[in-house]
């Protein structure tokens, strides 16, 4: 049994003394200890080192008090465990040397055994298990097969990943084919994230709002389905897409536990789009956590009444900026504890 249940009962849709909160991306990122842990460790040997994920996933709870964990991966280590080159450039970001763009190369992708190349990661679950001693619960997460599909098509970050929607309109079959074999991978990776012990899985759609409402239907939302499908009897999960709040229907009976929200859909919009049933997460915009920390508790206050406390959990409405002074991070979660 976990001690503080809260973010799990709002997941189920229970009756709570006050909504839970957490924040995407909360693990690093803003946090001094995790500048100290950069400078020493390059990103993707802190995502290896189980001691180094749990230190981070922790953080987070110690200095914020955040009432759910996130387990400090990435979602491109999926890719990477298919065989695509994926490294972390300072400054840059993801960068893949040879994207996918021809049957070819789609040829060399492989859905591997995840025990074999992603053991590293349900190590760091079952660590950082270990050293939340069930005080809070502890998410696991993947990037949705179309965000994927973003980064190792394009090869880099993108304005509006032009070159991969190229793919999906010139070359379907290609683009369907790895989608296909994200999806498997991922089902195969998070129902191992089941096994290790994580508390709940979250699903990361950051680049489905760059489809229009067909296209996403076709190139994104039909794979989240079919990895929501594979898990919701065995864990809670939570479907989270930028800028897709004009799927929050299909979203709202596809048998997900919670729907993410980002900033630029209200609470009363949300609630309606989604049919007023479905436990809904967010969407406090990640800028305004530079507000002075007493505005901040205002407008998350505003925002608690807006959702209303129940079937509700508080978070921003995308990743905290890494420029974030922590006693504002620290404000927004205070004023939530303060509801
Ligand atoms: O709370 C957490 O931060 C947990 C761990 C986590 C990371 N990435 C660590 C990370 C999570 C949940 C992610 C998800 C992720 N990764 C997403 C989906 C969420 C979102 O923000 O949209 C995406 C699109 C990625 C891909 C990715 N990884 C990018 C674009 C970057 C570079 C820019 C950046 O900082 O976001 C990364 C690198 C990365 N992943 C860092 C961290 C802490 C920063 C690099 C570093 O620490 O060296």
């Amino acid at each position: 049994m976990i001690k503080n249940d809260l973010f799990l009962k709002a997941l189920k849709g229970e009756t709570v003394e006050r909504p839970p909160v957490w924040m995407m991306r909360q693990a690093g990122r803003y946090l001094p200890d995790f500048m100290k842990l950069k400078e020493k460790y390059d990103f993707f040997t802190r995502c290896r080192t189980p001691e180094l994920a749990t230190e981070i996933t922790v953080m987070p709870i110690e200095q914020v008090g955040t009432d759910a964990a996130i387990l400090f991966s990435d979602i491109l280590v999926v890719p990477q465990a298919m065989q695509i080159d994926v490294q972390m450039k300072p400054g840059l970001g993801p960068w893949i040397p040879n994207p996918i763009r021809s049957q070819k190369e789609l040829d060399q992708v492989i859905v591997p055994d995840v025990n074999e190349e992603l053991g590293y990661v349900y190590d760091a679950i079952k660590m950082t298990k270990q050293a939340l001693n069930d005080e809070i619960p502890l998410i696991g997460f993947a990037g949705s097969p179309w965000t994927i599909l973003c980064y190792v098509v394009q090869g880099q970050g993108s304005k509006n990943f032009d070159k991969a929607k190229e793919l999906c309109f010139t070359q379907p079959q290609i683009a369907h084919s790895l989608l296909q074999k994200i999806t498997d991978t991922t089902i195969a990776y998070l129902k191992g994230k089941v096994k290790a012990g994580v508390d709940a899985i979250q699903l990361f759609d950051s680049w489905g709002g760059m489809l229009s409402p067909t296209d996403y239907q076709k190139f994104s939302w039909q794979y989240m389905q079919q990895i929501i499908d594979a898990l919701k009897n065995d864990i809670p999960v939570i479907a989270f897409g930028k800028g897709c709040w004009f799927a929050l229907r299909e979203m709202s009976q596809s048998g997900a536990s919670a729907l993410g929200v980002d900033w630029t859909c209200s609470a009363q919009n949300a609630r309606y789009l989604s049919g007023g049933n479905i436990t809904l997460q967010g969407n406090f915009d990640p800028s305004r956590l530079f507000s002075p920390p007493k505005d901040i508790k205002k407008m998350v206050h505003q925002m608690i009444d807006e959702f209303g406390k129940d079937k509700y959990i508080v978070n921003l409405g995308h990743g905290i900026l890494p420029n974030i002074p922590v006693e504002n991070a620290k404000a927004f979660v205070d004023a939530v504890k303060e509801y």
